[in-house]
């Protein structure tokens, strides 16, 4: 990792903090809690990190959060991704948590708002990092469940900015969840959704037009669609691209193949992501020094891809522009 790429001041917008357990943490919070893991050894865990599509990683990151019991475990878990965040240069974090996937193993939604929210507000104080939570919806699951959970969030004035769609894409498009983001719309809420990470074009399509969602989470397909694309260009809507996740899920063959480059040079308003990286070989500032290994990406390039990080992020806009400032620096000290 060269020092100026963890020094680039930059935020991350896509990031499910339930994806930077890593195998350590699970087992000292399975060991804390007294529960018993199908893979007790860190061995026999790592081996399990080998992924065929988004499902087989699903079962496996649903599986883990079996250790998180307690607001301490959460919140154990989210200062270690600040401080991993600190180190990579972020200066701002918008991160996910799936409120569902706790409920449905019966951990209740005040555990975990309370641990989470807890650490993000030691954040800027701790970690110099400014933060904002965002209740992603499992996609696989009802509307009518993702209706009641967001009724019990907004009931407990619980401090989320916005909310997001993941899990399992194909067969659960945005039609699914048009009143779900209707009623986060009439809170206030901001909207975001994965889409086109496994599903087609459509998904995307219809994440904007059925959803008015602000950012898309991954997009990667769009560029299959050329009206699709002149679209997003013309509209600069942010896509939270996730290198290092597309090619661990095998949505890409090999990072050579990703579309970034091609997404740069349609113009459209990309950013870099880690997603989930204690699943997918790393944090954001490994994804950033993959493309600088495969692609060579020059300073401006970087820097590009740290204001359209910045810009597209729900910080306050005086926030925005303190860090866009920072870039500016950083910027100006490469050769
Ligand atoms: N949940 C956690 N990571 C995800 C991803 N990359 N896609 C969909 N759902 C997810
Ligand atoms: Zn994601």
């Amino acid at each position: 990792m060269t020092t100026a790429l963890s020094s680039m001041p930059k935020a991350e917008l896509h990031l499910h903090i339930e994806g930077t357990l890593e195998p350590e943490l699970i087992l000292a919070l399975a060991a804390r809690n007294g529960i018993a893991m199908p893979f007790p050894t860190l061995a026999e865990l790592r081996a399990q990190y080998e992924f065929a599509d988004l499902q087989s990683f699903l079962n496996l990151y649903y599986a883990n959060m079996a250790v998180l019991v307690t607001a301490e475990d959460f919140a154990d878990m989210t200062r270690a991704y600040l401080g991993r965040a600190q180190a990579s240069g972020l200066r701002h974090v918008e991160i996910m948590f799936d409120p569902q996937a706790h409920l449905l193993r019966g951990v209740d939604l005040a555990t975990a708002v309370n641990g989470i929210a807890g650490a993000l507000a030691a954040s800027e104080a701790e970690f110099g990092i400014s933060t904002a939570l965002i209740a992603a919806f499992l996609r696989d699951q009802s509307e009518a469940s993702a209706l009641e959970v967001l009724a019990e969030l907004l009931a407990m004035d619980a401090p989320i900015v916005g909310i997001g769609l993941d899990s399992a894409e194909v067969g659960n498009p945005p039609s699914k969840f048009v009143r779900l983001y209707e009623r986060a719309r009439d809170a206030g809420l901001r909207l975001v959704a994965h889409a086109g990470e496994e599903g087609s074009p459509s998904y995307v399509w219809d994440a904007l037009d059925l959803l008015d969602v602000e950012r898309i989470d991954h997009g990667i397909r769009s560029m299959e669609d050329p009206a699709l694309v002149e679209r997003l260009a013309r509209e600069q809507v942010p896509l939270t691209v996730c290198p290092l996740s597309n090619v661990r899920l095998r949505a890409v063959d090999v990072l050579a193949a990703h579309p970034l480059p091609a997404m740069l040079a349609a113009r459209l308003n990309v950013c870099v992501n880690s997603d989930d990286p204690a699943y997918f070989g790393g944090y954001v500032d490994s994804n950033f020094q993959a493309l600088v290994d495969e692609f060579n990406f020059d300073a401006d390039t970087l820097a590009t891809l740290a204001a359209n990080s910045i810009r597209s992020s729900f910080a306050p806009e005086e926030r925005k522009a303190e860090l866009l400032a920072e870039l500016a620096v950083w910027r100006a000290a490469q050769a």
